[in-house]
């Protein structure tokens, strides 16, 4: 299982937008949904993503989706289902929208705590980190990699975290540096 969070200051929290460049960057919120969930004509399995959306009206929302195969994510529309699902939120639960899709109104910090209350390691992308492959294969294992939008991450947030690790010195685009996480464990193996 490879797992990821992805942090954006802007997206909004409601599903009443029409262009995406006006709604906190949720174009880029498209690219990380692909680059993550996708492999050409499937989806990829094992892969647990994370998007923490803290623009208005209702911040901090957590959207979740656990890929399988009952998933009806389709990259033809990425828009409609991050939409519904914002749609469909709840007050007060977690609401699972599609199979393996869920919302409910929870903070970056608090789903960072939770998942290290489960064991996981918590690294932060960041090109000033350790270079991804120096780490042992042992060391990608149960870990949880932690990126920004456009803007970055929040670093008060993130001072206590300090495993930092990087994909190289250029400044790459949050999808992108998906797809050359998830293509070095596939080179791995893992
Ligand atoms: C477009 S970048 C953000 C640029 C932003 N101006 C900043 O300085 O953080 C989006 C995210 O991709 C990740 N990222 C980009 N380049 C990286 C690199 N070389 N190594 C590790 N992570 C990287 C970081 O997590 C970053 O928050």
């Amino acid at each position: 299982m490879i797992e990821f969070i992805y942090f954006s200051q802007k997206a909004r929290t409601s599903g009443n937008w029409q262009d995406p460049m006006k709604a906190g960057r949720m174009d880029i919120v498209f690219n990380v949904v692909i680059a993550s969930l996708f492999l050409s004509h499937k989806i990829r399995e094992n892969v647990h993503l994370h998007l923490i959306f803290n623009g208005p009206p209702n911040p901090p929302m957590h959207l979740e989706f656990i890929s399988n195969k009952d998933m009806p994510v389709s990259k033809k529309d990425i828009a409609g289902l991050i939409k519904r699902m914002l749609y469909k939120y709840k007050e007060g639960r977690k609401t699972e929208v599609f199979p393996g899709c869920f919302i409910e109104k929870k903070s970056f910090s608090k789903v960072i705590e939770e998942l290290e209350n489960k064991g996981k390691k918590i690294y932060i992308l960041d090109k000033k980190g350790r270079f991804i492959r120096e780490l042992d294969d042992k060391d990608l294992e149960n870990v949880v990699f932690v990126l920004g939008d456009h803007e970055g991450l929040p670093k008060k947030e993130l001072k206590k975290f300090k495993e930092r690790v990087s994909i190289g010195k250029e400044t790459y685009f949050a999808s992108h540096t998906m797809v050359i996480v998830h293509n070095e464990l596939d080179v791995r193996g893992l």
